[in-house]
């Protein structure tokens, strides 16, 4: 029999808006065939695989998806208000949004040590999703956001795929994998396909605790809005330079130190930001990209002027390795 995690040999690689539009019609049928008259739960998260599989299970079963969407506090600037507007409002979702960010950012209090901290948000997750699925009633299948990476990284041992940051394993719910003999690029041209906004589906890698591995150090409401701002500012000056979609990964970070520095003539005592821009193909290995001196220029200034909080900024140079992508 036809093992249903391994791709064809004779699968094209979907790689045209045709190809793509054949794929769909493909999956929505099977979608149809496999959930019948009942219901699929989606944790949504806003990045490309999750927004693709609501974006295919809403053209096949419509208000019968149910898309729970957990802001952990973490998301990066307009990321919520993004998901609420394409899914609930231009795609006509059942979406639940659930703002849990206080509960996070409360658990994650006074914790310095990285692997801790990601524990207690993977945990966290875990439990308001379960929340959200036990007020729900009748629900049977599981929609995920799986890709084919995903199969091959967790047959090899490499890591175990999860999409909803670990599946409750009392839900017992069947699974709805529409995606999962796809790879990223193909994702995205299905993504396109299906309408979905060109900067949603052209994101970069975002980590599944989002901010809070871009925050060393005890976590601050403080520290981690200067963070959103100095990311949002950091990404609305690549777009500028036309760099979107080019470089693979880049944001900032602000660790626990502060520095003195001189504020409208005054001394302040404030953090510093860190620009990181990484390219790679596979994440294993990574070089720096070379931003152009304007660039870093303008990006300094706005974010010395503009950020509450923050006096400095320095470009991290380390390539991986020995650093790794993201500095927890
Ligand atoms: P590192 O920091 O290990 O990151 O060089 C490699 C790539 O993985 C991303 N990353 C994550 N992605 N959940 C994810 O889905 C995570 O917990 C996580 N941690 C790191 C990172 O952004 C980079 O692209």
């Amino acid at each position: 029999m036809e093992n249903a995690n391994v791709r064809p040999e004779t699968m094209a690689r979907i790689t045209t808006k045709e190809l793509a539009d054949q794929f769909i019609e493909e999956q929505v049928a099977a979608v149809r065939e496999q959930v019948g008259d009942g219901k699929v739960l989606l944790a949504l998260s806003g990045g490309v695989d999750s927004s693709v599989v609501a974006a295919l299970l809403i053209k096949a079963i419509g208000r019968r998806l149910v898309c729970v969407h957990v802001n952990h506090g973490f998301l990066r600037k307009g990321e919520p208000e993004q998901v609420i507007e394409v899914f609930r409002n231009q795609m006509n979702a059942n979406l639940i949004y659930v703002d849990a960010s206080d509960r996070f950012i409360d658990k994650v209090a006074g914790v310095n040590d990285p692997e801790q901290k990601r524990h207690i948000i993977g945990e966290e997750f875990i439990k308001v999703f379960d929340e959200e699925a036990a007020k729900l009633e009748g629900i049977h299948f599981l929609g995920q956001g799986t890709i084919y990476p995903d199969i091959l990284e967790s047959e090899k041992g490499i890591k175990a795929h999860h999409n909803v940051g670990g599946l409750p394993a009392e839900m017992e719910m069947e699974l709805v994998e529409p995606v999962k003999l796809l790879y990223k690029d193909e994702v995205r041209v299905v993504g396109k396909a299906l309408g979905l906004p060109e900067n949603m589906v052209e994101r970069q890698p975002f980590p599944g605790p989002g901010l809070a591995v871009r925050c060393p150090g005890a976590i601050t409401r403080n520290r981690l809005e200067a963070l959103r701002e100095s990311d949002a500012i950091l990404r609305e000056e690549f777009a500028n330079a036309g760099l979107q979609g080019k470089v693979w990964q880049y944001f900032t970070i602000v660790p626990d130190f502060k520095s003195t520095g001189i504020k409208d003539g005054k001394r302040s005592f404030e953090y510093f930001a860190v620009i990181r821009a990484v390219n790679t193909t596979d994440a294993i290995e990574a070089t720096i990209e070379e931003l152009p001196y304007d660039l870093l220029r303008k990006i300094t200034d706005r974010i010395t002027h503009e950020v509450p909080g923050i006096n400095r900024v320095l470009y991290d140079l380390t390539p991986k390795p020995t650093g790794t992508i993201e500095w927890e």
